[in-house]
Order: structure tokens, then sequence, then C-alpha cells
């Protein structure tokens, strides 16, 4: 089976059962300072899932692009990307435990038709907080899965969220595919790594709201959001190998060996497959409509690890200059049928790698040679300094991840604590904000939150008619303190103007303005005038907020009932976020 026709089962199959189709969402999640990349389905619908009422309706599917960098250690075995697609089901309050898992039972072994005797499901098994799910087991034993293929397992392994500190969470189910491999030892099952076991598809029971105080409480609503990997899926019903070795990556692997000159043998295959996952990864977020380039903040830092790390086993392999760009335009025409926005942004995709490729191929040699000679000086089993780490990232453009690596490579350790130190002395952040941007933190949907959502909206109005139609929002990212919005515009703004942007602000704040919710068809919302993500598929209905005269936005909300709630507004800080792209950080006092 093709990658096409297996998006196109999935979501057939579940419009049969009631759903609708929604668009996949920007890899880049909007207002949401808890990650810096969408890394699952669930994430454009948090609001949803939080009791918001969406315009599709409350059964709702997609195909969405994901990337995850938590398993990046991993990629190159059988089963592990950083960039992926995830299909996935929802009910917002609308089916749950026994029809899910009758709907995915069903798309497995009579859509796809894979052997039930192939699947093996895991539970939640209960702990002092939370019962076992019973519900969830029953509902798989009447579709007659035996007792030694459903498997309870704990919390670490059968719980599911909330997405930030507090929120809908809840136990899951999750369904493995058997590889046909012997089992690795009496206690092998889908909880061990060794291979045998793939999880395929994850159905979340979001029935618990995880409170402050760590307690979680039984919800009035109940949602389910599920996900299935596109990748692993292809690769079981055509009987490959790896996901590598699916059509997905044919292109991508053969371009590389052509490109390399080198051929793929068993020392070099996790090279290879490290670097066609990488690119991959690389192409989509650079072919994103949000426009990020190499930085070293936020999804830019990740952009560039991920290019730095890729030029850097090309040039173990071969002359790198050139091969970035060649492997993204295989991409770019592999996959632009189904996600239009990589043509769209073919341009800047190579204009960046090739910008980035230069200039680290200047320090690069440089760089390897001073790592080299710190190494030198470290024992097997010790460690190179923070100081040391931080030198190579300051002065030759490592990240830390790539002086790990070469470290690891002989045998050592980096402190990566100390490096952490010597990073928030040069930047004069604070620790948290360094934990935060090497990891990712917490969301939250907090009243001030909300309000903050609207003063965003107000500014994005503000700032158009101030500057003109050409700014267009680029990014958000809102935390309880504050919000940062990210927009077009090619050069610094004068005093006078954001002085005006803040009085426009603050005078709907003072009008005291109704924030109107309506729902209509996207094309609708074009013809309104709302400004917003025009991604969405035709027909596709989307929520639009009006704040009369002065700003109407396709957006998923939530947001404040009147802009008097906000209170007063201040711009703290206007500055460069990247070529082109401004960035405004502004707060709300009540
Ligand atoms: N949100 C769930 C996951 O990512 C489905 O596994």
């Amino acid at each position: 089976m093709k990658a096409n026709e297996l998006r196109r089962k999935y979501i057939d199959f579940f419009v049969s059962k009631g759903h609708k189709e929604i668009s996949s969402a920007s890899l880049i999640p909007e207002n949401d300072p808890s990650v810096l990349f969408t890394t699952a389905g669930m994430h454009p619908l948090v609001p949803y899932l939080l009791g918001e009422k969406h315009p599709s309706g409350t059964r709702l599917t997609d195909h969405q692009k994901c990337l995850r960098t938590g398993d990046i250690d991993e990629v190159g075995d059988a089963s592990h990307l950083t960039f992926f697609e995830m299909m996935g089901n929802w009910s917002l309050n609308d089916y749950f435990k026994k029809e899910s898992i009758g709907f995915s039972h069903e798309f497995l072994t009579k859509i796809l038709g894979i052997p039930q005797e192939k699947i093996s499901v895991t539970v939640f098994a209960g702990d002092s907080e939370v019962p076992r799910d019973e519900e969830a087991y029953n509902a798989w034993k009447s579709l007659g899965y035996p007792d030694e293929r459903i498997h309870f397992l704990g919390r670490k392994d059968n719980w599911w969220g909330p997405a930030g500190e507090t929120g809908p969470c809840g136990p899951d189910t999750e369904i493995f595919y058997d590889m046909g491999k012997p089992k690795c030892s009496d206690t092998c099952g889908p909880q061990c790594n060794c291979g045998k076991y793939v999880e395929i598809w994850n159905n979340v029971f979001m029935e618990y709201n995880k409170q402050k105080d760590g307690s979680y409480k039984k919800m009035e609503i109940h949602n389910v959001d599920t996900g299935l990997g596109l990748e692993r899926v292809l690769c079981i019903l055509n009987g490959e190998k790896s996901v590598y070795d699916t059509e997905i990556f044919k292109p991508i692997m053969d371009g590389l060996k052509q490109a390399t000159g080198v051929e793929i043998t068993e020392e070099n295959l996790r090279i290879f497959r490290i670097l066609a996952d990488h690119l991959r990864a690389i192409t989509f977020i650079l072919g994103d409509d949000k426009g990020v380039s190499p930085s070293n903040v936020d999804q830019g830092y990740v952009l560039r690890r991920l290019i730095r790390r890729v030029y850097r086993h090309l040039k173990g392999l071969c002359n790198p200059d050139g091969v970035m760009v060649k492997i993204s335009k295989i991409i770019v025409d592999e996959f632009k049928g189904v996600y239009p926005e990589l043509e769209r942004n073919q341009a800047f995709i190579e204009k960046s790698l090739q910008d980035e490729e230069r200039t680290f191929s200047k320090t690069l040699d440089q760089g390897i040679k001073i790592a080299s000679k710190f190494l030198d000086g470290v024992k097997e089993g010790e460690m190179l300094s923070g100081e040391m780490a931080f030198k190579l990232y300051d002065t030759y453009g490592f990240p830390i991840e790539l002086t790990e690596e070469l470290a690891s490579e002989r045998g050592i350790k980096v402190d990566v604590d100390g490096f952490k130190a010597h990073y928030v002395k040069h930047q004069e952040l604070s620790r948290q904000g360094a934990d935060q941007k090497f990891k990712g933190g917490l969301s939250d949907n907090s009243e001030q939150t909300t309000r903050l959502h609207t003063a965003t909206h107000l500014l994005n109005g503000a700032l158009r008619k101030v500057l003109g139609d050409t700014v267009f929002q680029k990014g958000s990212n809102i935390t309880p303190e504050r919000l940062r919005f990210d927009f077009s515009f090619d050069r610094k703004m004068t005093p006078e103007e954001i002085k005006a942007v803040e009085d426009i602000v603050n005078q709907a704040i003072k009008d005291d303005i109704e924030v109107v919710l309506e729902e209509m068809p996207v094309e609708k919302a074009r013809e309104v005038g709302a400004i917003g993500v025009f991604g969405n598929k035709y027909g596709e209905n989307v929520k639009v907020y009006t704040i009369e005269g002065y700003s109407k936005e396709i957006c998923g909300g939530p947001h404040a009932k009147r802009t008097s709630e906000l209170g007063s507004f201040k711009i703290k800080k206007e500055e460069s976020s990247s070529a082109g792209v401004r960035r405004i950080k502004a707060v709300i006092s009540q």
C-alpha cells in the first residue's frame, strides 16, 4: 500500500463513522508556550479538548505533521523518527472507550486486513488514585482478544497528558504490532524496547482533570484522542524491515546515495537513516508557512541543531556542499501534493539551507580540531567541562548535542549543567528559561492567558492599521506573564509607531467591545475579510472572532468576553526575530 492510499483509507473510514475531516495544522503551535513544535495530532485541538466548541462538530479526523525531538537518539533504528505523520480521530464528549476501541479494531483488521493475532494491546492497570480500566479491558475482550494479548501496565506506560500542568488527561490503551521476532526474554511484551512489539496506535480516554494540587478529578465531559503512526503502519502493511524501507523514504535514501556517491552498507546504514530523517524534518520546518529559519532560539535552534548534525555527518561521507538542497528538492516533490506549503516555500527552504551551510562550513573544520584537542585532554569515563562545551557553542556554533555526540564517540560525557550555567551567564537568561529552551515546559489555559490571547488579536489589528497590510502574523507565544508576537515587517518600528499601536489597543480596551464568535465555512471567512490561516480545506468550518472596528481573525479561541477585561496594554520590547520578521513582547494589567 502507498502512503496516499493509507491516508485516504483512514480518513474515509472515520468519515464513514460520522467524523469530519479537518486540515493538518502548522508544525509550529499557535499561542502555546509549552512546546516548540506540534508533537501530536491533539495539539492544535487543545482548546476543544478543554471544552471549547469545535466548528466542525464532535467527531473529527485528520493526518497531522508532527515533530518530536525526544526520541532523537533512537533515530536510525527501525521505527523512530523526528518528523512523522500522525493520523488521528477525536471524540469531543461524543463516543467513548467501547466505540473508540471498536473503530480501531475494525480499521486495522477489516480495512487494512491486519490479522488480529498480530495485535497486542495495553490497558491502564490502575493505581491508588485511578482504578484499573475495566471498560477498555472489556471492550478488547468482547472483540475476541485473549488475556495473553491484553497487558495491564501502570501510569508510566498507559497514561497520557495533561498537555500542561493541569487539564484533561486519562488512561490510554495502546495498540502494538508483533513483528514476528522471537521473544527477548520470559517477560518480553509491549513494554520492552526489543523491537518485537511496535506501537502503532494510542487511544487516550480523557476523563480526568489534573488539579493544581496534583490530584485527578473525574471530568463532566469525556474526550477520545487517538494517534496512529503513518510510517509505522506503512512499514507493517508492506512487510518492510524498517520505516526507512517504505516508499516514503525510498526516494530520499536513493537521492542520498546518488548525491553523496556512497553506497549504503551495514556500517553506515544508521548515518543514512539519520540523514534521511533529519532532512525530512528540516524541509518540513523550513517549508511551514510560519517561516522559521535557523537561529539560536526556540524552533530556530532545533532547526539549526538538525542542519548542523546533517552537515557534519555528510562531511564524513563526501563533499557536503549542495547535498542538503538536492535532497530537500526530492522531499518537496514527494510531499507537495499532500502538503502544498512545501512548494510555496521552496525558495525559502533552499536559501536557508545554503546560508546555514555557508556559515557552518567556515567554522566546522576548525571547531572539530578544537573539540578534538579538548577531548584529548579528557580521559574515557570523565567529563568535558561546561566551559569548553560553551566555547564550542559560542565560537564554533556547535549545538551542545553535537559536542555530546563527538564526546560520546570517545566514551566521554559532557557537563551539560555547567554548559547551561555558562549559557545563562552569557544570555542573561534565568536558569529556568534555559531549561525551558532545551526541553520545553508546560501549557496553561488560565484567564490571564485567555485575555493575552485577545490582546494579541488587538495588537495584530493595530499593527496592520499603523504599519500597513504587509504585516502578517508569523508566530505567537503566550505565557501567563506576557504575550509574544512575531510578524512580517522589515525594519525597526519607530517610538511613534509603537505608541500609536499601544494607543489603538488601549482605545479598544476602553471601548469595552464584545468579542463576537461566529462559525462559517472558510470561504465565507475570507469573504468577510477575516485574517488568519487559510490553509483549511475547501468547505471546512472555522471560527471567526470579531472585535468590531479593530480585529477579525480566524482562530480557535478561547478569548475574553469583552475587551475591558484586558485592563491596560503595554509594549515592553520590539526587536528583530529573524530576517524580515519583528518580535513584540507586551503585557496587560488589570
Ligand atoms: N496524543 C496521543 C499520543 O500522542 C494520541 O500518543
